[in-house]
């Protein structure tokens, strides 16, 4: 039998994902690696477990996310793969965090997370799609890993420091198949600044979903991802991290595209430039 890697190159069918699958396999690590049961409670501070709430529920957004991108994609086989190995991951973060939430006697509300399930409006274009979860696996790769140094609880800052690893590498996955879109697609390029323009706009950190996701009224008073986005830069954040963080999305997009995004006046230059 012809090795799988032979076939494929065979018929010239380019699949990142393949590559991307064999890679996650080798990084790949279970909840069981995690020792639950060896939290000591009173190394757990409130902030947290609101932390592990809001991070819970971050991650429950997998669901509506992949069904909005195989609908958005049906015409490409390797990006819908991709989103099905990643969606794989996501879940492994949602259950992580919810076992450490039980280790300590908490966990977030069923029904708050089953709100979550719902798909919402995709983006104005495919790239614009990606664009926005460039941003958020940036975002959550450097929060995650912030706040893995501040936390002082051995297990919650192992699973911070490998969900931020994982974050890592979905951002450049995101990146790559972003890059590639666009080279097909170039009048996607404006929906991809625009996208940057918004965030870059943003005097704090916002989860791109909490704008679709906003009233919804299952979640009542219940955390999302943004209450623990506050925390952070309450609690955690260095002077002027926000801006670090902006700077290194900003970067981001200029290697992506080749163009000048040193600044948000850039941006929204390079947007003008890309409309006109
Ligand atoms: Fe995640
Ligand atoms: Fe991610």
């Amino acid at each position: 039998m012809l090795p799988f890697r032979f076939v494929l190159l065979d018929l010239e069918v380019p699949v990142h994902s393949y590559d991307v699958f064999r890679h996650y396999e080798r990084l790949h690590w279970n909840l069981s690696d995690l020792e639950f049961d060896t939290v000591d409670p009173d190394l757990v501070r409130p902030e947290y477990v609101t932390l592990a709430k809001s991070a819970a529920m971050g991650e429950s957004n997998v669901i509506a996310a992949v069904h909005g991108f195989l609908e958005e994609f049906v015409d490409d086989y390797d990006f819908s793969t991709f989103a099905v190995v990643w969606g794989y991951q996501e879940v492994q973060h949602h259950y992580a965090f919810r076992s450490w939430l039980r280790a300590v006697g908490e966990d977030v509300q069923e029904q708050a997370v089953d709100a979550m399930r719902e798909p919402y409006a995709p983006g104005t274009t495919p790239s614009a799609t990606l664009a926005t979860n460039i941003i958020s696996e940036l975002t959550v790769n450097h929060v995650y890993r912030a706040v893995s140094t501040w936390v002082q609880e051995p297990v919650l800052k192992s699973l911070l420091l490998n969900a931020s690893r994982d974050e890592a590498g979905h951002a450049r996955e995101f990146i790559h198949y972003a890059t590639e879109r666009l080279q097909r697609r170039p009048e996607e390029l404006p929906s991809v600044l625009e996208t940057l323009y918004v965030y870059s706009s943003e005097a704090k950190i916002k989860h791109p979903v909490s704008t679709f996701k906003s009233g919804i009224a299952e979640m009542g008073d219940h955390e999302t991802i943004d209450t623990g986005f506050d925390l952070f830069l309450e609690q955690v954040a260095a002077d002027g991290e926000l801006e670090v963080l902006h700077d290194k999305v900003r970067r981001t997009f200029a290697n992506m595209t080749g163009l000048n995004l040193s600044s948000n006046a850039k941006v929204r230059r390079a947007l003008a430039e890309a409309i006109a």
